[in-house]
């Protein structure tokens, strides 16, 4: 708890987010990836208490750090998905008219709202401007345009708003209209990366912490997966002789 409130200190003071602290190593990890796009952490145990299912696809990496430690995460603001907006689901259109490019395989996901990179200026990391949270209608206009009075927001229609995505580097970290063909939120890869063995998300390698992130800390060499441990002995043993 103590390095939540250092973080928060910290970030009350600057204009940047909190991700910007994670300095890429908190999500990815070039080396001892646990998921998808070298994803450091991934939540396997929490389920969407709309399917009963685990939670799947790319919003389980949110979840990874996004929960309590019980339920699959890191304790860092947890998102519990029993009280949230619905999400890791395929879309009733006549509840949401979500542009098919903001939908993952079908799907409502986090980074269909979110853009998680630090270049994403917004607030919340929202894939909308949304004035620092003073037009959040202009946000929700996106999915439920028959909900919003868009005169109020200054707008003519669903084809005014802007989404931010980081997803392009042809194009640049930017906001884009709905029709423009350079938003991307997704370029899909294989999903080549096979864990080594399980290991909590809190409990990575010792050799990759982020040296200047005291909440991502070596762990106890007991807490690492069996087949790293052993192959770890092994290695010391060999050095020692
Ligand atoms: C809060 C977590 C988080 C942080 C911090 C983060 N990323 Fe990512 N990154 C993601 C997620 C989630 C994806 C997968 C996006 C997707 O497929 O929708 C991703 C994808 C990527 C990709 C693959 C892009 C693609 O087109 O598939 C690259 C490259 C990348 N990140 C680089 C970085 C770099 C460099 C940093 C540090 C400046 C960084 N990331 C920080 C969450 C993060
Ligand atoms: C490696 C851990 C980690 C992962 C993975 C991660 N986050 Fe975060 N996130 C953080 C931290 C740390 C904070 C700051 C917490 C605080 O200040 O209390 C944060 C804060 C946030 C905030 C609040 C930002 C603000 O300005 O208040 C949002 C929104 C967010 N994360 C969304 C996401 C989404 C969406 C994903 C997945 C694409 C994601 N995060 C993945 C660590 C993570
Ligand atoms: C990227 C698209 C998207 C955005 C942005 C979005 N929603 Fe939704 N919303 C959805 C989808 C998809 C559903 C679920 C439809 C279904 O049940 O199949 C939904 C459902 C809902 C529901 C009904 C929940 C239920 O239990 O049936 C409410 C209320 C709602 N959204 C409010 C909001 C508000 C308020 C905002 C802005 C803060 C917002 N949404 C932003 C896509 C979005
Ligand atoms: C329909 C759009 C939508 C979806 C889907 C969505 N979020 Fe959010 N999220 C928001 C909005 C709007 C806010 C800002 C309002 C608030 O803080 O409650 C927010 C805020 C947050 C925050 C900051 C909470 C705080 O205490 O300030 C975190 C962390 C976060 N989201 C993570 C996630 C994760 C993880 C997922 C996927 C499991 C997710 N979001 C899915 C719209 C969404």
């Amino acid at each position: 708890m103590v390095w939540l409130g250092i973080l928060l200190i910290s970030f009350l003071s600057y204009a940047f987010g909190p991700h910007e602290a994670l300095d890429c190593l908190g999500c990815h990890s070039p080396h001892y990836a646990k998921a998808y796009k070298l994803f450091k952490v991934k939540n396997e145990v929490y389920p969407n208490p709309r399917t009963g299912k685990p939670i799947d696809g790319i919003s389980a990496l949110c979840l990874g750090c996004h929960n309590l430690e019980k339920f699959g995460g890191v304790n860092i603001r947890p998102i519990f998905l029993h009280m949230t907006h619905p999400v890791n689901i395929k879309p009733n259109p006549k509840i949401a008219q979500v542009p098919p490019k903001l939908l993952r395989d079908g799907k409502l996901q986090c980074v269909s709202c979110h853009d998680p990179h630090p270049s994403n200026p917004n607030w919340k990391y929202l894939r909308v401007s949304t004035k620092g949270g003073t037009q959040v209608g202009k946000f929700c206009a996106v999915c439920h345009p028959a909900k919003v009075d868009f005169k109020y927001y200054n707008l003519t229609s669903k084809e005014d708003i802007k989404i931010f995505s980081s997803m392009n580097e042809s194009a640049g970290a930017k906001e884009f209209s709905l029709t423009d063909p350079d938003l991307t939120i997704e370029n899909p890869t294989p999903d080549y990366i096979k864990p080594f063995g399980e290991y909590k998300n809190s409990l990575s390698p010792a050799y990759m912490y982020v040296p200047n992130q005291p909440w991502i800390y070596s762990p106890d060499p007991k807490n690492l997966p069996p087949a790293l441990r052993e192959l770890l002995k092994e290695i010391s043993q060999e050095g020692s002789r």
